[in-house]
């Protein structure tokens, strides 16, 4: 079993991220690291921002990216309660099943993006894909939430959601209506195909980097995302979520030329 982190030249991560991985700030996946020392400075959580969880014990080449704020900041949209379950249980769970998954196989060695579309579609690969791809999911999605987020996009994503959409109003009610209408477990996202800007659900752990879009904003709608703060409505955490907890900033970084 390879001990060292994957490597990654081609990450999509922005400037932004990589200045604060450097700097030990916000979490990027393991897979934007070159070693588990740059993976575990790239996922120090942020000063003042304690993790929900504990660090667990290096088991495998991917580990657990801290959360980039504290696990109450999000209260009430979503409790610090629903938040600890979700990083400390979920998520952690994936990374755990991934390292055993991947445990003396050349997937060991390989960035998590390279292992997502290796194991894409193959049904003999379901257990590494599954939990590669809600890994890199789940790691984008605590980026695409903020503290005090929702409002309005910068200016230079105002212009092209108005071009995809027509107005900012009706990107967000797309994206409503791609999470509470996506049956059963899921994601919806704000993706780039090109030159145009889309809005996509998909199921299970599937994510818009299977149809080479590239991912600008996630939301979860696994009922593990909001059940115990919503229990089935659906809609009120999507609602909320949107309002008051995106962070266009991080749409706008990873908007690509
Ligand atoms: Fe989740």
């Amino acid at each position: 079993m390879s001990t060292s982190s994957p490597a990654d030249p081609g990450t999509r991560f922005s400037r932004r991220d990589l200045l604060l991985a450097a700097a030990g700030g916000i979490g990027v996946l393991g897979a934007a690291g070159t070693g588990r020392a740059a993976e575990q400075a790239a996922t120090a959580a942020p000063a003042g921002a304690p993790a929900s969880a504990p660090p667990a014990a290096p088991t495998g080449p991917f580990t657990l990216p801290a959360l980039p704020y504290a696990d109450n900041a999000l209260d009430p949209v979503i409790s610090s309660t629903t938040l600890g379950f979700h990083h400390g249980k979920h998520h952690q769970a994936y990374v755990d099943n991934l390292n055993k998954a991947v445990m003396g196989t050349p997937f060991a060695a390989m960035p998590l993006e390279k292992i997502i579309a290796a194991t894409y579609g193959v049904a003999d690969k379901s257990g590494v894909y599954n939990n590669a791809a809600q890994h890199w999911n789940h790691s984008f999605y605590w980026r695409s939430l903020k503290a005090r987020g929702g409002g309005e996009p910068g200016n230079a994503l105002r212009l092209k959601i108005e071009a995809s959409f027509g107005s900012v109003d009706a990107c967000r009610k797309e994206l409503l209506t791609a999470a509470t209408t996506q049956f059963g477990s899921g994601w919806a996202w704000l993706a780039q195909d090109g030159a145009k800007l889309v809005v996509v659900k998909t199921g299970n752990a599937d994510s818009p980097l299977n149809k080479g879009q590239k991912p600008l904003l996630a939301i979860d709608v696994w009922e593990h995302a909001y059940y115990l703060d919503y229990q089935n409505r659906r809609a009120d955490y999507v609602g909320a979520l949107i309002a008051r907890l995106l962070d266009w900033n991080f749409a706008a970084e990873n908007l690509g030329s």
